[in-house]
């Protein structure tokens, strides 16, 4: 996020906010993104990459036409460790929004049913709130930081009495009363000198007195942040108490504490405390608001859990329906009062997914279904997709192993075939066992990689390589064994 927007006048920076800030990459620029980092699942891809350039496309829509058209949400079907939950994550990451994922079935679970789902909307604003609030700090990050450094110098002045030399650098710094200044041409020039050390770390080791609370105080909320509304909104008692920590929070100053902070550390405090002070936290929540009205992106992880109709059975599928019943508002669009003032959800994009083994998506409520227009099926993975997992990702599990071992100086190399071992041994224990899709590669490798893992910081220095005949001989044994495969695999 780029910080070139004006604070100062509210309305239009909230509107050029939410149409700038909608990245305007084509749906082919997507999918090449998600290329990158996941394998395979063109379809998925593709789904997720349109949804996002209609959010683009809504925003250009003139009149009122805008409001009228609502996201197209998805549901992502595949079994487990396919890349469901990493394409949602990376989307929102190239989209820079904000991104809450929950699982369906936790408002199903004893001690959650009926929690209040209106919950994840609150969690996704306050995603929201720090996003806006960490880009508004990066913009005044310079001015904070030269008022960080005048307190900073004030902390640092001793008092002078008479005529006290210069300044005794073995002194314990103490606050200076603002009375006791006595020739200011002198004071000002030790302050410009004490400055120069400052700035060329030469104080690096001094310590200062410095009031540290939990948090600045412009983190509690600002003027016109209506706090107390939630409380009349029918809250759960969870929002409730947290809302009433929010609001005594600020009263009493939790546990400020007067304590010795070196120079550096100071500084950064200070130019926190600053950049705190300096963005206006009306505004930045105005922002927020709309930026996660515009931009929010929530995941529902597994959805099928609650995807049975009570007529179909009885007993538990009661709660489930419940559950979908209390999601379709939000789903279909409605508002929800957040400590941050109101969130209206018709245009936040969902996106749905579950495995679907023993229900279907028709098992859903009809109008659920209705909410979910996009459904995309991704597929199980291959041997072939393995390798290519195993090496081709930007991050990918390989190049993992090679920087940890090249942190203890052993160079890690893995032969051609013996990438191939490692994927067709994960194919075959993900059909002889469970198939839990790419996940089965982290566990084979760690496998593998087990010996000079253990004794990699004897090794520096040399080159350690990782064959086909050596992959054998660290699998062969369990994935044969199949009791002992279940354990260790
Ligand atoms: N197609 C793929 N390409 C690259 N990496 C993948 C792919 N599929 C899965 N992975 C990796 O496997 C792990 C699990 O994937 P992910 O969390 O997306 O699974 P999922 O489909 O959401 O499964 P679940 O249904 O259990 O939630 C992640 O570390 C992910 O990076
Ligand atoms: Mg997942």
């Amino acid at each position: 996020m780029s910080c070139q927007k004006s604070i100062h006048d509210p309305r239009s920076a909230i509107h050029a906010y939410s149409m700038n800030e909608i990245k305007n990459y084509t749906p082919k620029q997507i999918v090449q993104e998600l290329d990158r980092y996941i394998i395979g699942q063109h379809e998925a891809k593709r789904s997720v990459a349109i949804a996002l350039r209609n959010r683009w496309r809504r925003l250009n829509v003139k009149g009122d036409m805008q409001d009228e058209i609502i996201p197209k949400n998805i549901i992502m079907i595949g079994p487990t460790g396919v890349g469901k939950t990493e394409i949602a994550r990376r989307l929102a990451k190239l989209a820079e929004s904000p991104f809450y994922k929950v699982e369906a079935s936790k408002f199903t679970e004893v001690g959650y049913v009926g929690k209040d789902v209106e919950s994840m909307i609150r969690d996704l604003t306050e995603i929201g709130v720090n996003m806006i609030r960490q880009r508004e700090q990066e913009c005044v990050k310079g001015k904070a930081k030269d008022l960080a450094e005048e307190r900073l110098l004030d902390l640092l002045l001793p008092i002078k009495k008479k005529k006290a030399p210069p300044v005794d650098m073995t002194m314990t710094p103490v606050r200076i009363e603002e009375t006791t200044v006595p020739e200011e041409e002198d004071t000002s020039r030790t302050r410009e000198k004490l400055r120069q050390m400052l700035r060329d770390g030469k104080l690096n080791d001094r310590k200062v007195d410095l009031d540290i609370g939990p948090k600045p105080p412009a983190f509690t909320g600002g003027p016109g942040v209506p706090m107390v509304e939630i409380i009349s909104a029918g809250g759960s008692l969870d929002d409730i108490s947290s809302n009433l920590r929010d609001m005594f929070g600020g009263m009493f100053q939790q546990g400020k504490k007067r304590k010795k902070v070196p120079v550096p550390e100071a500084l950064e405090i200070l130019t926190h405390e600053e950049a705190a002070k300096l963005i206006d936290m009306e505004t930045v929540t105005k922002m927020a608001v709309s930026f996660v009205e515009n931009n929010g992106i929530i995941f529902i992880d597994e959805i099928d859990k609650i995807a049975s109709r009570s007529d179909l059975r009885g007993g538990p599928d009661v709660s489930r329906e419940g559950v979908q019943r209390d999601i379709l508002p939000i789903v279909e669009g409605s508002t929800v009062s957040t400590k941050y003032g109101f969130v209206k959800t018709d245009h936040i994009l969902f996106i749905a997914s579950g495995a679907f083994h023993v229900s279907k998506p028709s098992d859903l409520i009809p109008e659920l279904q209705g909410r979910f227009p996009i459904r995309v099926e991704l597929n199980s993975l291959t041997k072939h997709d393995f390798l290519r997992i195993l090496t081709e990702p930007q991050n990918s599990l390989t190049k993992q192993y090679k920087a940890l071992m090249g942190s203890e100086n052993v160079t890690l190399q893995f032969t051609d075939d013996a990438l191939e071992e490692i994927a067709s041994f994960a194919a075959k224990a993900n059909e002889q066992m469970e198939n839990i899709g790419a996940r089965r590669l982290h566990t084979i490798l760690e496998k593998v990689m087990e010996e000079v893992s253990y004794d990699a910081n004897e090794r520096a220095g040399t080159t350690f390589e990782i064959t086909s005949p050596y992959v054998q001989k660290c699998l062969v044994k369990i994935i044969d064994n199949q009791d002992l495969s279940k354990y260790i695999l």
